[in-house]
């Protein structure tokens, strides 16, 4: 059986202490039976990565940075680069989440940009997709996120080391979860999509929304779910840990 991929995405949340705290709350509960059904990826803030690398190497997690900035070096005060985060022993990184592309203004082709120079690197990039509820009661949701997945993933060999992200806007922290029937139906989508573009066929391509223990069984025991991208549950090592061993 694949390994299916949990990532827990900090956002802005936790201090140091509180993502050591996190830890030690967290490894003690990754036991040999999850730990060879799953592969294990957080995503803290910039500022836990170094404190957190060495814990987590030891324990089998994976470190993603939750953004990046696509220029080796330079002048971009407040920006981060790729070495700079592989130096802190970041494998991972998302790209792209509704959050950078709403708040932030992030558009697909900087995205693209920041996709690209992700796998020069030699990080994994975790590109994020999905479509508001405004596209989705206008039935668009299908052609939003295959125009994301084109112009995010424009020029990259879909045979390197990637991942995609799910992720439809209206679920995110909003307690409403796309029912598994439905992210299967996008997952479907998604991959036909990557096959029109040449490729992508062991890229795996996670769900993200409202993933909780309640529903992680569910949405994780779909065929076509390599795994789910979590805001809110992975903040507490309990409800994490209980969505890593639904399997
Ligand atoms: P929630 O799990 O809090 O809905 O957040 C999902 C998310 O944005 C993960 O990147």
């Amino acid at each position: 059986m694949k390994r299916k991929i949990i990532a827990g995405n900090w956002k802005m949340y936790k201090t140091l202490k509180e993502g050591l705290a996190f830890l030690d709350v967290f490894i003690p509960l990754c036991n040999r039976e999850m730990m060879e059904k799953c592969s294990l990826v957080l995503a803290p803030n910039f500022t836990l990565l170094v404190s957190m690398a060495g814990r987590c190497r030891e324990a089998g997690i994976s470190l993603a940075a939750q953004n990046c900035h696509p220029t080796g070096e330079g002048a971009f005060t407040g920006e981060t680069s790729l070495a700079m985060l592989a130096d802190c022993g970041v494998s991972h990184v998302l790209v792209g989440h509704s959050e950078r592309r709403a708040i932030f203004g992030e558009t697909d082709d900087f995205l693209n940009q920041k996709l690209k120079a992700a796998v020069a690197a030699g990080l994994i990039p975790i590109l994020c997709v999905g479509e508001t509820l405004e596209q989705r009661e206008a039935d668009v949701a299908e052609s939003v996120v295959e125009k994301q997945l084109q112009q995010g993933l424009h020029g990259v060999d879909l045979d390197e080391k990637m991942m995609v992200a799910y992720e439809p806007v209206w679920a995110i922290g909003t307690g409403k979860t796309a029912t598994a029937a439905d992210a299967r139906t996008m997952h479907q989508c998604i991959r036909q999509c990557l096959e029109s573009m040449g490729g992508g066929g062991d890229l795996p391509v996670l769900y993200g929304g409202s993933v909780k223990p309640a529903n992680a069984a569910e949405l994780l025991a779909a065929p076509d779910i390599d795994g789910v991208l979590v805001g809110g549950a992975s903040l507490n090592p309990e409800d994490f840990a209980r969505i890593a061993g639904s399997m």
